[in-house]
């Protein structure tokens, strides 16, 4: 009942985002949404709290190593049935993109592999959240010079990576954009990413936030994270560049 109750609340605090460019809503291939009625249920939540557009992020790392050939056979299936299932509370569906892990198990190299990537050639990328002795500098320089331009997810949910470390600051000069979770705003993550993800966006490191939701347990704590008044205030007074997306 709750839960009913929140959906018909209808908090569009994101709205101004317009995009989310980080979702695990492709049923069945990662650890995010397990089947099509999730999905479906996922993404009328986004669009309830103001997302017009979703792009499709699923992982390719160690644990998942999907094929990019395969991933977009999926997402054409995926985009069938949704357009069967739209009522008029769907978002737009994007484009199938991927979340790629550059850890030591697992990187993908630039001009040998055909990575997925978000509008405009940006590649969204993300660290283990264990390994903290890596980091890929030499791969971050070859997609550059090819191009590309890169996002490392959640910065704030790497206990390791200290936001005045050089390791970051080597990022920034690199040219390297950040994305915060909404999540990691309502302390979904704990309280040390919440802190994290406070002083980067106020620190004007970040220029995207994502929604990074997996299943409706991400979903209800997303509605949760809209009724969030220093998040609300937050989206008032930053510019964040996903609508560019
Ligand atoms: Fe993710």
């Amino acid at each position: 009942m709750l839960n009913f109750l929140k959906r018909n609340r209808q908090n569009k605090t994101f709205a101004a985002l317009a995009t989310d460019m980080h979702c695990h809503l492709l049923p069945g291939v990662d650890d995010g949404s397990s089947n099509l009625q999730e999905t479906v249920s996922c993404l009328k939540t986004l669009a309830s709290v103001g997302f017009k557009k979703v792009h499709f992020t699923p992982h390719f790392q160690a644990n998942y190593p999907n094929e990019e050939e395969d991933i977009k056979r999926r997402f054409e299936t995926l985009k069938k049935q949704l357009s069967e299932k739209d009522d008029g509370c769907l978002p737009e569906i994007g484009i199938i993109c991927g979340e790629y892990r550059f850890d030591p198990r697992f990187v993908r190299r630039p001009g040998v592999d055909k990575v997925l990537t978000l509008p405009g050639k940006r590649l969204l990328c993300e660290f283990s959240l264990h390994f903290n002795d890596y980091m890929p500098v030499e791969i971050f320089a070859e997609y550059l010079r090819l191009g590309y331009k890169l996002i490392l997810a959640h910065p704030e949910r790497y206990p390791y990576l200290g936001i005045h470390s050089q390791e970051v600051e080597k990022m920034k000069e690199m040219g390297i954009a950040f994305q915060v979770n909404v999540l990691s705003l309502n302390g979904f993550y704990g309280e040390a990413a919440k802190q994290k993800g406070f002083d980067y966006i106020k620190a004007g490191m970040v220029e995207y936030l994502g929604t990074d939701t997996h299943n409706m347990r991400y979903a209800n704590a997303l509605m949760d994270t809209a009724e969030n008044k220093e998040v609300q205030k937050l989206m008032a007074t930053h510019t964040f560049l996903n609508s560019e997306l």
